[in-house]
């Protein structure tokens, strides 16, 4: 794409999953790889944007961003984002964020036993709810991961969170993987980019985002 194309913008992005700690060796954590979060980091740098990387643990070197957070659980990415977002005029919310957490995190490794264990989960925080409904929020795009029902729970969920862009894929074909559809829903409707290496993809979807941003910064 045109080089430039988001020069002087601040695009914050959340990658990776979040982990969920049940005790002191164990929990709870989605299957993200980060490398859709990253290619969206990657991308935007060459646009032109100052990016800012919010990452849950991950196997991947962070492409030359200007900030660099490591996280671990859904608070801590929470508090990041928090601290970050004023600063930013566009919200990317790649991140596998768990949506429950263990409602006690022991300190102690737990001593197995022969016993069946009831595990009480409490939500967490939606970190991306957060950011647009603040007063004035910077331009949202939302992922959402699906194993069915692709198109009406996007625009359910894009719907719930008051997105300008929502950006779906199958959870099954992209979690983890080198390639993955995208299907892009704002509203102009649906469109779909065929399946690609994410690097690729995330060229396409920063072109897209830069010229929805242009006509509706908010
Ligand atoms: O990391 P990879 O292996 O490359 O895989 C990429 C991906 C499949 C994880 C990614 O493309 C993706 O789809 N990420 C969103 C995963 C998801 O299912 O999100 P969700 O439907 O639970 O949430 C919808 C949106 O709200 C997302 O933008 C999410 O970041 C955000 N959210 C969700 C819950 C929460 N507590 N806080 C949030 O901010």
């Amino acid at each position: 794409f045109q080089p430039g194309l988001l020069q002087g913008k601040r695009v914050l992005i959340t990658a990776g999953p979040t982990f969920e700690a049940i005790d002191a060796v164990r929990g709870i954590i989605n299957l993200s790889s980060g490398k859709m979060g990253y290619a969206l980091a990657q991308a935007a740098l060459e646009a032109g944007a100052e990016v800012t990387l919010i990452s849950g643990p991950v196997c991947l070197t962070s492409p030359v961003v200007k900030k660099f957070i490591p996280i671990t659980s859904a608070n801590d990415m929470f508090t990041a984002v928090k601290n970050e977002v004023a600063f930013n005029d566009i919200f990317i919310s790649v991140a596998a964020v768990a949506d429950y957490r263990p409602a006690i995190a022991h300190t102690q490794k737990i001593k197995k036993s022969d016993n069946t264990m009831v595990l009480e989960l409490v939500p967490n925080p939606d970190i991306l709810q957060y950011v647009a409904s603040l007063p004035t929020p910077p331009f949202c795009v939302g992922f959402a991961a699906e194993t069915e029902d692709i198109d009406q729970n996007a625009e359910n969920k894009r719907r719930k969170k008051k997105l300008p862009l929502l950006v779906a894929n199958l959870a099954q074909e992209a979690m983890g993987a080198n390639d993955s559809t995208l299907i892009l829903f704002d509203d102009k409707g649906k469109h779909t980019l065929p399946k690609a290496p994410k690097i690729d993809q995330a060229r396409r979807l920063i072109e897209h985002i830069a010229t929805i941003y242009k006509q509706h910064p908010n």
